[in-house]
């Protein structure tokens, strides 16, 4: 059974409204009823009175989701900064109960639900909510999008580690080649070490699709990230394996 899930990245650019998207029209394909969401965004553009969201347009046309955009993308400001930022400059105070009662109707209409973060998990979204209170609020598990470049090992490690400290579920990693990369020795390699250090799945790779577009994402490289997602609990590493990770969270300081 696919259940509702979160898309967060190591990094803003790092992929996830294209994994997000591409999971969603798998879904579709597969006669699934999948709404999407994107609660917060920032660095719209302005369409006649209204600020749109890339981001939201992109998962909605992927998905051929029918819902209205405030629904979609209950939150989104202009000023491309981080949301509690965006705010600010904008004079518009971010209302969390908008974003609940997107949630809930989305739910209510919908089986299933793919909801993309913005930025990483510390991003904050009010100045003490985080992205990571969000995911931990919607109780939802978390995909977490990384690339597999040089680099990505510390990225990644440390959102699986902010993500144990929230207590929050991680299903597994989905690596996505957002740019043209030569696949050298540290993109062969980084996946496998990504794994075994931060003890959670690697659902899948992405390469580099070249140039996107919502209405034509490739079926290819999605359809077994979407069966990892279906199968993942027979493949859920143990929380004993958790404990045992390098990367467990610290223990409060007494
Ligand atoms: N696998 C891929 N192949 C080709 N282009 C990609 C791929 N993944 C991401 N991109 C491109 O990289 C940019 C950032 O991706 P995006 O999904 O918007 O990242 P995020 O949502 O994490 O900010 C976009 O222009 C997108 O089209
Ligand atoms: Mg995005």
């Amino acid at each position: 059974m696919i259940r509702s899930f979160f898309v967060t990245g190591t990094d803003t650019g790092v992929g996830k409204t294209v994994v997000a998207a591409g999971l969603a029209a798998a879904m579709k394909r597969r006669g699934i009823d999948v709404g999407v969401m994107k609660p917060v965004a920032t660095g719209g553009r302005r369409r006649g009175r209204a600020i749109v969201s890339d981001d939201a347009e992109f998962l909605k046309l992927a998905a051929g989701a029918r819902d209205r955009r405030d629904l979609i993308n209950p939150v989104c400001l202009e000023p491309a900064l981080a949301p509690n930022m965006a705010s600010r400059l904008a004079h518009r105070a971010i209302d969390l109960r908008v974003i609940w009662k997107a949630v809930e109707t989305l739910k209510a209409r919908h089986d299933v639900l793919v909801v993309e973060g913005v930025g990483g998990l510390m991003v904050p979204i009010l100045d003490r909510f985080l992205v990571a209170d969000l995911v931990r609020r919607l109780r939802l598990p978390l995909l977490i999008v990384t690339r597999p470049t040089l680099g990505t090992i510390n990225h990644t490690a440390l959102t699986v580690l902010a993500a144990r400290h929230y207590g929050l579920d991680v299903l597994g990693l989905v690596v996505n080649a957002h740019r043209r990369i030569d696949a050298g020795i540290a993109e062969r390699l980084n996946p496998g070490v990504l794994e075994s250090m931060c003890r959670v799945p690697v659902l899948g790779e992405v390469p580099f699709l070249g140039r996107l577009s919502a209405w034509s994402l490739p079926h290819g490289p999605f359809e077994p990230i979407l069966r990892a997602v279906t199968a993942e609990p027979r493949r859920r590493l143990t929380s004993g394996l958790a404990a045992a990770s390098p990367i467990a969270p610290a223990r409060p300081p007494s």
